[in-house]
């Protein structure tokens, strides 16, 4: 198969010439070519085609939880509480998003990943899922001292990643942006045009740092701080200085944790989540607010109508339920986040928030209690 054989250039970022990618992209024109380029396997491929209450429960998103063995992982689907008759194998370590279908993280030296959990490179020996490496993040504001303390923990030097578009299907509109670093700062990639990430941190101007979220939506990135402030930039920025504030801080209830959505391209939205503290966290609610750009400001949210969100550290989803089986909607599914009041070492608070009732249903997934990682949202990026 060509795309397959294709793909194996890109485990050498270096050496990915612009018109390979290019040729890639016009190959996968057709949503058939690029469905049986991103098939696991023959039987997906098949119910994919065919069958449509299969088809919808494939675009539903799914947890994906570590088995705990070396590199394999099970694909769990909520909705009708099923472990997935399909392991797949990637490297059982920290990812900082997932986002178009990728699995995005660092590897050694700083080297950002972004690894395909769905498709998986024929030929090679041990059926290695494909991988397109990045250029490393530089580290030019760190000492050598924390460079060597970071270089052995470079997993966890990325906090949180996304990308704005498929990096194989849609190369040339593919920006990865990352948060890194206890700053917090961002930093990002344009797919096909740069050798050389692009910084965006307080060297330039103090005021970006402690970015806690970021998204894409309408063609511009859009981040929200520690102190809920909106930032945003386009494809085209240079540097800070093309980083614009579109809403000050908001004031209100204290909140455990918040997320932004790009909600079907239609709305942004800040979610945020309330737990209750003990031994380990469990969620009370979510709170959803609507930014109003005619007006510049966040305005409370009661109701999602025909859409689902899926939530977490590494995953922000948005889905029309109309089109999914068994997927509720005006509903928040949430799985267990990272916590700093958590003493325990499990990750089970994971569940559904109906937004009308305001009521909270928690899933008890008996693979959960077993793995020493939380599990993440995910949902393949073809388009059916
Ligand atoms: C679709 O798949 C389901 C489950 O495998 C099966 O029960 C159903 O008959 C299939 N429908 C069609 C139209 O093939
Ligand atoms: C998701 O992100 C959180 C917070 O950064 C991290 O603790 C967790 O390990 C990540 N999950 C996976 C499966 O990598
Ligand atoms: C490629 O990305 C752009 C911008 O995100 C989007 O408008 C377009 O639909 C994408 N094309 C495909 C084939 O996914």
């Amino acid at each position: 198969m060509i795309f397959c054989y294709l793909l194996f250039f890109f485990s050498d970022w270096a050496n990915l010439a612009k018109h390979l990618l290019d040729s890639v992209v016009k190959r996968l024109a057709l949503p058939s070519d690029y469905l049986q380029f991103s098939c696991v396997c023959k039987s997906w491929c098949s119910v994919a085609k065919d069958n449509k209450s299969q088809r919808s429960k494939m675009i539903t998103p799914m947890l994906l939880i570590s088995a705990n063995k070396k590199h394999t992982w099970h694909f769990y689907r909520v909705m009708d509480n099923k472990i997935l008759d399909l392991q797949i194998s990637v490297p059982n370590k920290r990812y900082c998003g997932f986002s178009k279908g990728w699995l995005i993280t660092l590897e050694n030296n700083f080297v950002v990943a972004l690894i395909n959990p769905f498709f998986r490179v024929k030929g090679k020996p041990k059926k290695e899922n494909s991988i397109i490496r990045l250029p490393p993040l530089t580290c030019k504001d760190l000492t050598p001292r924390r460079i060597l303390h970071w270089s052995r923990r470079s997993e966890n030097y990325g906090v949180k990643a996304m990308i704005s578009a498929d990096p194989v299907l849609n190369a040339s509109d593919c920006v990865v942006v990352i948060i890194y670093e206890e700053l917090k700062q961002m930093a990002f990639i344009r797919l096909s045009k740069d050798t050389t990430w692009t910084y965006i941190d307080q060297s330039v101007d103090p005021r970006w740092l402690l970015i806690e979220e970021v998204t894409y939506f309408r063609g511009r990135f859009y981040a929200v701080d520690y102190w809920r402030r909106l930032l945003s930039f386009d494809i085209t920025a240079q540097s800070n200085s093309d980083v614009k504030l579109v809403a000050q801080s908001i004031e209100g209830k204290k909140f455990d944790k918040k997320y932004i959505v790009n909600s079907n391209e239609k709305e942004l939205l800040m979610v945020q989540r309330y737990y209750i503290h003990g031994g380990s966290s469990v969620t009370i609610g979510f709170k959803v607010l609507e930014f109003k750009f005619d007006k510049s400001e966040w305005v409370e949210k009661n109701d999602l109508g025909d859409v689902a969100l899926f939530l977490g550290d590494n995953t922000s989803i948005s889905v029309v339920t109309s089109s999914l089986s068994g997927c509720q909607s005006n509903s928040i599914y949430f799985c267990h986040d990272h916590n700093e009041n958590d003493f325990g070492r499990r990750y089970c608070d994971c569940g559904v928030y109906d937004v009308k009732s305001q009521t909270i249903t928690h899933y008890d997934i008996p693979l959960l209690k077993m793995t020493d990682r939380p599990a993440i949202w995910v949902v393949p990026s073809f388009h059916l």
